[in-house]
């Protein structure tokens, strides 16, 4: 006998750095549940200072076995139960890529069952369907070391790129300042950590694109500024303190007058930097229903994968064929990005 009711979803993501496996229960009313979130987090390239694509794809190949094996422990089933796969096909490194996507696809021939290929961002916005059922309209904020692109989802399925990054990724940016001030890798949790013992007033950044009509960020301003700060002597928290104080205002005050402007009351709100407690806690303060994906869900992961599989299923969307390749570029708005 089956140990669930619904049907088993199993999604991949090998993007980057991160071998994800995930698998996802889709109830028959609708409802997703996280049976599985397995991530092994390459260490290979920290004395590198930035992933190395090729010892990434290497990483993957060695480990996606005993993640799948760990996935399919954690919630107690079988390869045979799983009913559809989702694996990443883009955007990220290809090479990596390719490990998690052919994984993905050969277990689907294998057990003859549906294919999803599927888009990085759009499971970084479903991540956030572990705790809301997530029915457009809504903005969705995706901030990453990657990406800070703030998408309009009119309905599901449909994303309009309202604002982007000019420069560098809000997580980038972490990361950067992070290395400069020397308070370790990866930056966004000890910036964050440090943070809590300095003085958010104490140098005082401007927040960036101050006025603009639009809704785009830019983040390596406030690098070159923080880089001067240090310079002149600024103490470590202080520096991450205020650092963070001006990422966060940014992040928020551009994301809810775009809410304002389009009229949209829900906020999802998702990618690695959202696990960013001082970034949780200036969102939950504001007028708008912000949703943020569960524990373990934040940064890159298989079961946001499988979440995004899921929804897919929900909505009655065709299953992929296998010849699709991986993508290094794969703009998720039809109209921009
Ligand atoms: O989503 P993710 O795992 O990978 C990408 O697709 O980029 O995001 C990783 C990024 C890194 O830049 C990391 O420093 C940042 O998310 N991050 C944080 C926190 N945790 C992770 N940034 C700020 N505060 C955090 N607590
Ligand atoms: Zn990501």
């Amino acid at each position: 006998m089956s140990a669930f009711s619904g049907q088993l979803v199993l999604g991949i993501d090998t993007s980057c750095d991160d071998t994800g496996v995930g698998l996802v229960e889709l109830a028959a009313d609708g409802s997703v549940s996280v049976r599985a979130n397995r991530v092994w987090s390459q260490t290979v390239h920290a004395n590198y200072g930035g992933v190395m694509p090729e010892l990434a794809s290497r990483e993957h190949v060695e480990r996606i076995d005993a993640v799948m094996d760990d996935a399919l422990k954690e919630a107690g089933v079988r390869v045979s139960d799983i009913s559809a796969v989702a694996a990443t096909s883009g955007p990220g490194l290809v090479g990596a890529l390719l490990v998690g996507l052919m994984y993905g696809k050969g277990l689907a021939q294998g057990l003859g069952i549906p294919f999803y290929a599927t888009h990085h961002l759009e499971g970084h916005i479903y991540a956030a369907a572990s705790e809301s059922s997530l029915q457009p309209p809504y903005l969705a904020l995706v901030v990453s070391g990657g990406h800070t692109h703030l998408f309009d989802v009119p309905q599901t399925g449909e994303y309009v790129l309202v604002g982007a990054t000019r420069d560098d990724a809000a997580g980038e940016a972490f990361d950067k300042v992070a290395r400069l001030a020397g308070l370790g890798y990866p930056g966004g949790p000890a910036v964050s950590e440090a943070a809590k013992r300095g003085d958010p007033k104490a140098v005082p950044f401007k927040v960036p694109l101050a006025g603009q009509k639009g809704y785009e960020f830019s983040f390596s301003g406030l690098k070159t500024a923080a880089l001067l700060a240090h310079r002149a002597g600024a103490k470590p928290e202080d520096l991450a303190a205020s650092f963070q104080a001006v990422a966060v205002k940014s992040l928020v005050q551009t994301s809810v007058r775009a809410a304002r402007d389009l009229g949209r009351r829900t906020l999802v709100v998702s990618g690695g930097v959202a696990a960013n407690t001082a970034l949780r806690e200036s969102f939950a303060a504001t007028e708008l229903n912000v949703i943020f994906p569960g524990k373990g869900l934040n940064t890159d992961n298989g079961a946001m994968i499988a979440l995004a599989g899921a929804a897919a299923i929900r909505a009655g969307r065709a299953a992929h064929g296998l010849e699709d390749g991986a993508t290094a570029y794969a703009p998720l708005a039809n109209s921009a990005g």
